[in-house]
């Protein structure tokens, strides 16, 4: 046996909703057959009224199209609660652990459909309608998770920000969907310090006069100062508020969300998602990746502000009525337990997170996790960014004890839900690789110039088809969703990543091939970054570029060139560093800023990252093509300075 391949649980396998046949002939079936195949899959929802058409997609230069379940009636917040509610009310919908041990909630099922829907009245009141974009700057707290179904209950659209980002950030987005309500808290609280969350979103709301109610969650109940005219305490508004509130129907193409994320030109993208499609592919793919059993404990780590909270901690669980565990604080704080205290408390059986928080957990031995009992656990995820072998072993080994398949779960923003990943009945793993198809899913290595890898090898990684959670455009900017998606291979969807498919039909993501950067598993445009350092009076121009990091995966590097007569300095470093904290958010902070007499650049005046990212990753030998290289004593002399500090 190849002790690389990790064999398929038998004694899982044979309790799970899908076994290796079951995924042969499913899949198999999924491709022939997709309108038969979504049909069925379709069902796990409630529908008010039923569809007739599943499938409308194409994908030639001449037509893009996706439409799916287009003249199906139905509301997401009556199928994540209300129907959960009515059977087991008293049970629990979301188990709450804060930023501080011991402080916790058990919200049940009957409660958050009664916050929901008192929340949902409020938003009424204050003129939200059907349409309406509601924009959240919330923490992990259960009223993030109300907000977003309160919106889906009354047909508005949210768009989550996520709180680290800035007041300027969070501006950028509210204006972008023109949303006229905010919904925010007096503060945040992460390992234990404040965030000044409404601090942020007066300074966000000062250019944009249009929003006209900003409702403010109590978390820390510090002071925070109050606009009578524009700002509700949360509590009081809902206290005043009927208890019940009818869910809206809406059709399957309108949209339930917008969530922003880094291309690798200009502001953020705001991808819209629409309801029916969405819905379908998040209950599905939840339930089959994580081979999820009713009364299953789901613990899904990431922050609200991000897709994987939207599919994977919220609309998916909710949707199957999955109880979730939401938690406020950092795996590090107050010590390196604090995940495996919660697992243990709640008797978590599914876990869900990020490679880059694995290996700084490794990094604290094994001592912490030791210390807990974990035996609850059967399936763990993986998500964001490739995990390395050495920290997908600790994972399965020390995590997992190693009786837990560990689904690596390939998708992005722009998917809503999974494309590639092992589902934990059905296959061996292979440490690394997201393994198989989705359902319904059709991958294609092209090499660059279209055509198509077959078998074993490396390419572009596309999708030959549509499929029910995929983004409906960028709100407010076709053009750019489909010159970013459907214009670099005619006839597919272009992920911007680069994939490897082994002899056994395996999947290796192999990462970004665009100016995109996973820092942490959070996706963030370089060229974001670059305008942000640019926006420097001392600063003539800056190149961004990722660099290996043993524990974010990607670090950022910064090549800045200072205006004539400047001085490099530690002072405008650290001056710099605060300029990117303030237009993006902490995320997006470099971890190294070196400074550049000159960048390199091609003949038209494009600078060369790939060159820069060689510099920075510590290759000062091979520079790979420097055939295009206007000048190359620029890079020499990058090369020189380096040589001279490492
Ligand atoms: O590069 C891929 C990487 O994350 C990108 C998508 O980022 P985002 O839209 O923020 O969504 C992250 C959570 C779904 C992808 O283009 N990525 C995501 N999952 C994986 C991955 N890379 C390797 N393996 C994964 N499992």
């Amino acid at each position: 046996m190849n002790p690389h391949v990790f064999p398929i649980p038998t004694d899982l396998a044979s309790k799970a909703h899908v076994d290796a046949r079951g995924y042969e002939e499913m899949y198999r079936r999924s491709i022939d057959d997709p309108e038969g195949f979504w049909r069925e899959q379709a069902q796990i929802l409630d529908w008010s009224r039923p569809f007739t058409q599943v499938k409308n997609t194409r994908y030639s230069p001449e037509d893009v199209t996706i439409e799916w379940f287009a003249d199906g009636r139905l509301n997401a917040s009556y199928n994540c609660l209300d129907r959960h509610a009515a059977q087991k009310g008293s049970e629990p919908a979301i188990l709450w652990a804060g930023d501080t041990p011991g402080d916790q909630r058990r919200v049940t099922w009957s409660d958050l459909r009664q916050e929901v829907s008192r929340l949902a009245n409020t938003l009424t009141k204050l003129g939200v309608k059907k349409g309406d974009f509601v924009s959240v700057y919330l923490p992990v707290i259960p009223e993030a998770i109300a907000a977003m179904l309160a919106c889906a209950r009354i047909g508005a659209v949210h768009s989550v920000v996520f709180s680290g980002f800035s007041a300027e950030a969070l501006a950028g987005r509210i204006k972008d969907c023109r949303s006229r309500v905010l919904i925010t808290a007096d503060e945040g609280l992460r390992a234990g310090k404040y965030v000044p969350l409404k601090k942020n979103a007066d300074a966000a709301l000062e250019s944009l006069p249009f929003v006209e109610h900003v409702l403010v969650v109590r978390r820390t109940s510090r002071d925070v100062p109050m606009n009578p005219e524009r700002d509700l305490w949360y509590d009081g508004a809902l206290a005043q508020a009927p208890a019940d509130c009818p869910p809206v129907e809406v059709g399957a193409e309108d949209p339930l969300f917008v969530l922003y994320t880094s291309g690798s030109t200009g502001k953020p993208k705001g991808m819209l998602h629409t309801t029916g499609g969405y819905l379908v592919h998040a209950a599905a793919s939840f339930r089959a990746m994580f081979d999820y059993h009713p009364g299953d404990i789901h613990f899904c780590t990431a922050d609200v502000g991000w897709v994987t909270a939207h599919t994977y901690l919220i609309y998916g669980p909710l949707a199957n009525g999955a109880t979730v565990v939401l938690f406020e604080g950092v795996p590090t704080w107050p010590d390196a337990s604090r995940w495996w205290q919660i697992i243990e408390a709640y008797r978590v059986n599914i876990f869900y997170t990020a490679p880059t928080a694995i290996r700084s957990l490794m990094r604290e031995g094994e001592a912490p996790v030791r210390k807990h009992d974990l035996s609850s656990l059967r399936v763990l995820g993986s998500v964001g960014e490739p995990i390395n072998p050495e920290a997908w072993l600790w994972y399965h080994e020390v995590v997992g004890g190693g009786r837990c398949p560990i689904t690596d779960t390939y998708w992005q923003t722009e998917t809503g839900a999974v494309l590639l990943c092992p589902l934990p009945g059905a296959m061996a793993l292979k440490p690394g690789s997201a393994a198989k198809p989705f359902f319904g899913v059709r991958p294609a290595l092209l090499n660059s110039d279209g055509s198509a890898v077959e078998g074993e090898g490396a390419g572009n990684l596309c999708f030959a088809d549509s499929w029910p959670g995929q983004a409906r455009t960028i709100l407010g900017d076709r053009e750019r969703f489909l010159k970013t998606y459907f214009s670099t291979f005619p006839g597919y969807y272009f992920t911007g990543d680069g994939a490897r498919r082994d002899a056994d039909g395996y999947y290796w993501i192999t990462g970004r091939l665009d100016d995109v950067i996973n820092v942490s598993g959070h996706r963030l445009g370089t060229v974001e970054i670059e305008a942000a350092l640019a926006s420097h009076s001392s600063v003539a121009e800056a190149a961004v570029v990722g660099f290996p990091h043993e524990i974010k995966g990607q670090g950022i590097f910064a090549f800045v060139t200072l205006k004539e007569g400047i001085t490099e300095s530690d002072e405008l470093r650290r001056e710099l560093l605060q300029l990117v904290r303030t237009r993006i958010g902490p995320i997006a902070m470099p971890d190294r800023i070196e400074w550049a007499p000159q960048l390199p650049k091609n003949r038209s005046g494009k600078i060369l990252r790939r060159i820069l990212t060689r510099i920075a990753a510590g290759d000062f030998e091979s520079h790979g093509d420097t055939s295009t290289v206007a000048d190359l004593s620029v890079v020499e002399d990058i090369v020189r300075r380096f040589q001279k500090q490492n």
